[in-house]
């Protein structure tokens, strides 16, 4: 078997500095340390903090006052940081900036009046925050079918903002829609889809019709992970998406194949190397990097957390 090595894969600069300030906030802090919903959509980077003393809560009622308490990286809305504050709760901000800056968008478009679509997956964390920075301005645009349903008051007064974490090709249909039906739709530029997202979608179009499997490395709750899958997938090549090797059977490959093994921005390099070393036990597998594009992108710390940094 040859396994072809994606990259860039895995951790995004977002995910790098939000892991990074749990990690200094656990030993700055000690335990117990609160995160406000999981910190990435990653099962074992959730398990591994849980087993250091992070403590995850889906509401800050169950923060106890006075406590810390760590923002993940998909952002919180602005009601949550009050209810924080009435907690007197000490609260760290490890939103990416990438997802400031689409709440940034937000606030500033609705402003100045506008009807903001914002594209996206009901339910999402990042879109939950986005949407609460003006929830009486924002309608959440899922499909290019959504579009036709839309109504609105002023069609001279609209824009479009998008999640960080979408498909590019299905955003582009969307937004191509919008455009269609809104001639005068604002938007950003492009898209408000992050680096990290596109990039490892683009590594995903190139090289996977070179391979007759993908497996990406990543939790089925993590959208930019699940978007490489789909992407990845075509009726003649299965693409796994998987937390860990511990997911895999031997029966889903052949001895001469060759696998693209990819992961999601959210997903450890430590989950990649396992599955290969599974590969390798069970196939006899030789690794050769594809490097597609080079990162060298990063992102500082929080302030409260920059002082205990090594
Ligand atoms: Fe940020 Fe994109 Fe990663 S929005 S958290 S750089 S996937």
């Amino acid at each position: 078997m040859k396994i072809h090595l994606a990259a860039p894969r895995g951790f995004c600069a977002g995910v790098n500095m939000a892991v990074e300030s749990l990690e200094i906030a656990l030993e700055a802090m000690g335990p117990p340390v609160y995160v406000y919903h999981e910190i990435v959509h990653n099962q074992y980077v959730v398990r591994t903090f849980r087993s250091k003393g992070a403590v995850f809560v889906n509401e800050l009622i169950d923060v106890p006052e006075g406590a810390t308490v760590l923002f993940s990286a998909h952002g919180v809305a602005p009601a949550t940081r009050e209810l924080a504050k009435q907690r007197k709760l000490t609260a760290i901000d490890a939103t990416c900036p990438l997802v400031t800056k689409v709440h940034l968008e937000a606030i500033r478009y609705a402003k100045q009046g506008y009807t903001i679509f914002l594209i996206g997956h009901d339910g999402h964390d990042e879109v939950i925050g986005t949407m609460g920075e003006a929830p009486e301005a924002i309608i959440l645009v899922e499909t290019e079918e959504d579009v036709d349903k839309l109504d609105v008051a002023d069609e001279a007064k609209l824009a479009y903002l998008t999640q960080t974490t979408l498909s590019v090709d299905d955003a582009t249909r969307i937004i191509n829609r919008l455009k269609a039906r809104f001639p005068e739709l604002k938007g950003p530029p492009k898209d408000d889809i992050c680096y990290a997202t596109q990039n490892r979608q683009e590594a995903v179009r190139l090289l996977s019709d070179a391979a007759d499997a993908v497996i990406v490395l990543g939790s089925q709750n993590s959208s930019n992970s699940q978007r490489l899958r789909e992407l990845a997938e075509s009726p003649d090549r299965p693409a796994f998406l998987i937390d860990g090797p511990e997911d895999l059977s031997v029966d889903q490959f052949q001895a001469d194949w060759t696998v693209l093994v990819t992961a999601g921005a959210s997903a450890p390099e430590s989950v990649v190397n396992a599955t290969i070393q599974w590969l390798e036990e069970h196939f006899d597998a030789t690794v050769e990097l594809k490097t597609v594009r080079e990162e060298k992108v990063s992102f500082p710390l929080p302030k409260p957390l920059r002082q205990y940094a090594k």
